[in-house]
């Protein structure tokens, strides 16, 4: 990563947004940009509250705006009385729309079908009138364990619909970590398919319910809803198992909306952090509805002619706000996508975007750099070989670009035409924080440039306080804004100490992102993460969970785990580990390193498997016994080791540790 940040801060290329898409943004030219910021400066509620009123249909319109009496834990709109799923479908059907493609859904063989906002809103209610019949309440939590499927988005809606809240697991979790999530949440129903299909491939997905529900913990679930994918085989629990189809036959095509409070929790998502244990994070409906609303505006100047397409799974949260909630709440025509990047083949995007006239295209820096690598060795696969003339806006996230991705992605998906949204958020911000705007930032190769407005985000030291621009330090937002998280399920505590701590005063939120800001410009650079949080292909995976998945295993004693830069996942996993036994070499260690990442991916799932593993007689850790990261880190980027290691009680481990099993 470090060359990348290098040269990120050497980039002086400069792509200032064409005089034809400025003309027709929703914020038009920096002079707009700075008025919203001077505004929202001048008088921060009134600005928050007056596009609330003017984004949200509210059943009770709320009169208090900000509620900070028990900050951390802030409290927005909260007299206000709405719903997210009347907001998303009800609202459109009522204005005409009923009659406009929702969903484009493209399944992973190719099929394609459609659903207009009129066939979606019937069938949500359909749904939530099903789960309504089974006993789900108002605040109960509800599993949801399903692929890239018009259904997955049913399940979502359905819930927000009836009030209750939602908890999408993503189907590359394993058993063990749906068990966990469900635990956690007290759900007292998991709703899943029978299969998932990838890449060509049928891959289970109720065996994992089952197993999760076997582990035991999961005594709150009372049903388990299956939608039939593939016909593949399930096993079935009488009583407990109910197939999708079964429970919504019959049911009535109307359901009226649950009104709820502006905080009423909408949704549990689960991420990493820097402790073995996910975090369930709990995000509201005022607040976050308002945000995915406003930022698929400002940032991805949504309009009403525009085929929207953002790659990313339910599973994330990126798939929450920007492919359930935000382009639906908009009233957009939004591509919903079952299958791979490469699967049939790496034209799959550009054939879809052809396909389906896709004119705003998000999508991860990983894609993309594994699609440059197959466009290398398959010229008849390069996006140039295919239509995207419909293409007009282009936005990625997740994890840090390289300039080098970026201007692949500008030149030969955008055609030098299309403006590039980087957007830095995370699972607790709910949406956007810092993006360029299409019709107002000149973008640089590898910056999120600058926050949006309304949103404080500032780069300070240990202590809490501002560094100058070109001074690299931690990145912080200052002022609660409305989509912020509002816990950690069940652990208030950990919500306040990792995101407020007191080093910095309390007061500050805390994303957990080492920044710096250009001298000349303001611009936003994110360096990655200063916890010991890892982005593998842009998914979140800590180091301790992966480490304690380890260390489970019969034969392992101690596990160290650390990232390495790759060049197209961002990061990979390299573990260090020290078994009960000697340790092994040879074809014995080759044995061993299977055994140990078959079982990374059945306790956490695929994406969690350890790239490299190095096997050691111990671990160096300092004279008060704490591994010493920073050196294990450079060992696996193979850089020279500057650290002390004079305290190591057996410096020849360094050399085991330098060896990774071929
Ligand atoms: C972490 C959050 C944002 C939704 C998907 C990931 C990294 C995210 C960027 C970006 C550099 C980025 C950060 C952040 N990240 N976007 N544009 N440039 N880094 O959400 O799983 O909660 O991960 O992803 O490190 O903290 P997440």
């Amino acid at each position: 990563m470090s060359t990348t940040i290098e040269s990120v801060l050497h980039e002086t290329r400069l792509f200032p947004p064409s005089e034809e898409f400025k003309a027709q943004a929703a914020i038009s030219g920096m002079e707009a940009y700075k008025a919203l910021c001077a505004k929202a400066e001048a008088d921060y509620e009134g600005f928050w509250a007056e596009l609330a009123r003017e984004n949200v249909v509210w059943q009770q319109p709320f009169t208090v705006t900000l509620d900070e009496s028990g900050a951390p834990f802030y409290k927005w709109f909260s007299d206000g009385k709405l719903n997210a799923s009347y907001n998303c479908l009800d609202k459109n059907v009522e204005a005409g729309l009923g009659d406009k493609t929702a969903i484009i859904f493209e399944a992973d063989g190719g099929e394609v079908s459609k659903v207009t906002y009129k066939e979606l809103l019937a069938r949500v209610s359909q749904f939530a009138n099903a789960l309504k019949s089974l006993g789900v309440q108002k605040g109960d939590r509800v599993v949801i364990y399903l692929p890239m499927s018009v259904e997955g988005v049913i399940a979502m809606q359905a819930c927000a619909r009836i009030g209750a809240t939602h908890s999408v697991v993503f189907g590359g979790f394993s058993a063990h970590a749906l068990r966990d999530r469900i635990e956690d949440a007290g759900a007292v129903l998991v709703i899943t398919a029978d299969e998932q299909c990838r890449g060509g491939r049928n891959m289970p997905l109720k065996p994992a319910v089952d197993e999760a529900i076997g582990l035991g913990g999961c005594g709150s679930i009372r049903n388990v809803i299956v939608f039939k994918r593939t016909g593949g085989p399930v096993e079935w629990a009488e009583g407990r198992d109910l197939w999708w189809h079964d429970v919504v036959a019959g049911q009535p095509l109307e359901c009226e909306p649950e009104w709820v409070d502006a905080e009423h929790p909408l949704f549990l998502l689960y991420t990493s952090g820097s402790t073995g244990k996910p975090k369930g994070v709990q995000h509201s409906t005022g607040g976050y509805l308002l945000h995915s609303i406003v930022t698929m505006k400002w940032t991805f100047d949504i309009k009403p002619t525009d085929v929207y397409w953002c790659t990313a799974d339910i599973g994330w949260i990126t798939g929450h706000t920007y492919v359930t909630y935000g382009p639906l709440a908009c009233g957009a025509t939004e591509v919903v996508f079952e299958g791979v990047p490469t699967y049939p083949d790496a034209g799959r995007f550009w054939r879809m975007i052809q396909d389906h006239k896709v004119s705003v295209f998000y999508t991860a820096p990983t894609a993309i750099r594994s699609l440059i690598k197959l466009a290398g060795a398959h010229p008849e696969l390069h996006p140039g070989k295919f239509d995207l003339s419909s293409l007009r806006l282009l936005g990625t996230v997740g994890e840090p670009i390289n300039p080098e991705a970026w201007m692949w992605f500008h030149e030969a998906v955008g055609g030098s035409r299309c403006p590039i949204a980087d957007t830095w958020w995370q699972t607790e911000t709910g949406g956007h924080m810092i993006t360029p705007l299409p019709g107002v930032t000149p973008t640089v190769p590898g910056s999120c440039t600058l926050p949006l407005p309304g949103i404080m985000a500032a780069i300070v030291d240990e202590t809490g306080h501002d560094v100058e621009w070109g001074k690299g330090g931690l990145l912080v937002v200052k002022k609660p804004w409305p989509s912020m998280i509002r816990t950690i399920w069940n652990d208030p505590d950990r919500f306040r100490k990792s995101y407020f701590p007191e080093d910095l005063g309390g007061k500050l939120y805390l994303a957990g992102d080492g920044s710096v800001r250009d001298p000349e410009t303001g611009y936003f650079t994110i360096m990655g993460r200063i916890d010991d949080v890892l982005n593998v292909s842009g998914h979140r995976l800590g180091t301790m969970e992966i480490e304690s998945a380890l260390v489970a295993h019969p034969l392992v004693a101690e596990a160290a785990v650390v990232g390495k830069p790759h060049d197209v996942k961002g990061e990979a996993v390299v573990a260090y580990v020290v078994l009960k036994r000697a340790r092994p070499t040879g074809d014995e260690a080759k044995e061993i390193v299977k055994q140990l990442r078959d079982w990374v991916g059945h306790e956490i799932g695929p994406i969690a498997k350890p790239d490299e593993i190095r096997f050691g007689d111990n671990l160096p850790k300092t004279r008060s016994g704490k591994i010493m990261r920073r050196l294990l880190r450079a060992l696996a980027k193979g850089e020279e080791i500057t650290q002390d290691v004079s305290t190591l009680e057996n410096p020849a481990i360094l050399d085991q540790l330098n060896e990774a099993v071929k």
